[in-house]
């Protein structure tokens, strides 16, 4: 299978996988195996839905595992409205969140841990969460499962530095039931922000971006009778925070902020960049990687970035890609170690041909 723009979709493409449009559990919008109509390319963008995996000659044999089970994907769901529900009713009695709404989205976060550890693969396709209907919700669902595979491979080779300063490789399941809580309600702050703020489309007013900035404290006002553990809390609080001193809301700077935030800032900011939103199209991974490269050492901690670029492909597996010369081609693997060098199957003359293609050079090497 492969995943194209829905906006590219003709008479006669096959779809490879459901496509889910409310909430898990509810009848699939469209069905795998499905012939599509060129009148989807634009019905399903305006419903929410960017990409699609379709089945065809250049995507036959490449599969793609999902993150999380069905079961996990109905947990998060559920788990996710009921908060951002709570959260709401929170806002309007001026109370906090419920503890307890709380303490099942540490269930939430403990279920996709156990999937993640369950999954070996370093690299996974995340931009599969057309289900979740709204943007808070679904971007802190991917920002979740991004930040805690970025965790799960940072401790799992480096461990995790204590406050005593000792480097542990311990008790590293509860930090990522921790750090999941946490992203799973880093934004819930924003429902205190205006909507035509945060959908806005275009630049916000200098004025406007102080309201949105104010998301972050007022995220854990709202958790406070939740009693979240001060890791959790750092997430929600920190996020914005950027080494270089430049983030908010304090303008904390270099070892200020703590790794927690450190983690959620790129997994943040990369998936605003990759989503599609009423005001842009979501950019390709390769763009999202770019941005977070460039601000390691300035924005974003390096070692944080390091493993960042081991979990996140610039091309990954069954994304189009377009070659120098022009023909789109579908990459059909890639290397940790090589990620800017994809072997990217192109329709030629003879059928199907691959090739490892050097993206940054745009060389174009047979295989
Ligand atoms: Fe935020």
């Amino acid at each position: 299978m492969r995943l194209i723009s829905s906006r590219k979709i003709r008479d006669g493409v096959e779809l490879a996988r459901d496509i889910v449009a409310g909430p898990p559990g509810t009848a699939p919008l469209l069905r795998a195996g499905v012939k599509l109509s060129s009148r989807y390319a634009d019905l399903l963008p305006k419903a929410g839905v960017g990409s699609v995996w379709i089945e065809d000659e250049l995507g036959a044999d490449i599969e793609i595992s999902e993150p999380l089970t069905p079961e996990t994907r109905a947990k998060v769901h559920k788990g996710v409205s009921g908060a951002l529900t709570a959260a709401n009713t929170a806002l309007r009695s001026g109370s906090g969140m419920p503890r307890e709404v709380v303490e099942s989205l540490g269930d939430v976060a403990e279920s996709m841990v156990n999937d993640l550890l369950d999954c070996p693969e370093a690299a996974l396709a995340l931009d599969d969460l057309n289900a979740f209907d709204d943007y808070t919700h679904k971007h802190s669902v991917q920002v979740t499962l991004l930040g805690l595979l970025i965790a799960r491979r940072a401790w799992q080779t480096d461990g995790w530095i204590d406050y005593r300063g000792r480097r542990r490789f311990d008790r590293i399941d509860d930090r990522m039931r921790k750090l999941g809580l946490g992203l799973l309600v880093h934004d819930v702050g924003k429902l205190a922000v205006p909507p035509e703020i945060l959908n806005k489309p275009g630049r916000l007013t200098d004025a406007e971006m102080e309201i949105m900035k104010t998301h972050a404290v007022a995220g854990v006002e709202l958790l406070r009778p939740a009693d979240l553990s001060p890791l959790s809390l750092s997430v929600v609080r920190d996020h914005h925070e950027r080494l270089d001193g430049s983030g908010y809301p304090e303008g904390l700077f270099g070892a200020q902020v703590q790794e927690f935030p450190r983690i959620a800032a790129v997994a943040d900011v990369y998936d605003a960049v990759t989503s599609e939103r009423v005001y842009k199209p979501a950019a390709p991974p390769h763009v999202g990687v770019k941005v977070i490269r460039s601000g390691s050492g300035g924005q974003f901690c390096p070692n944080i970035v390091r493993h960042f670029r081991a979990v996140v492909m610039p091309y990954p597996v069954g994304h189009e890609v377009t070659l120098a010369d022009g023909r789109v081609g579908v990459v059909s693997g890639v290397s940790i170690d090589d990620p800017d060098s994809p072997t990217v199957r192109v329709l030629g003359s003879a059928g199907v041909e691959e090739l490892v293609v050097d993206m940054t050079a745009e060389r174009v090497a047979a295989a």
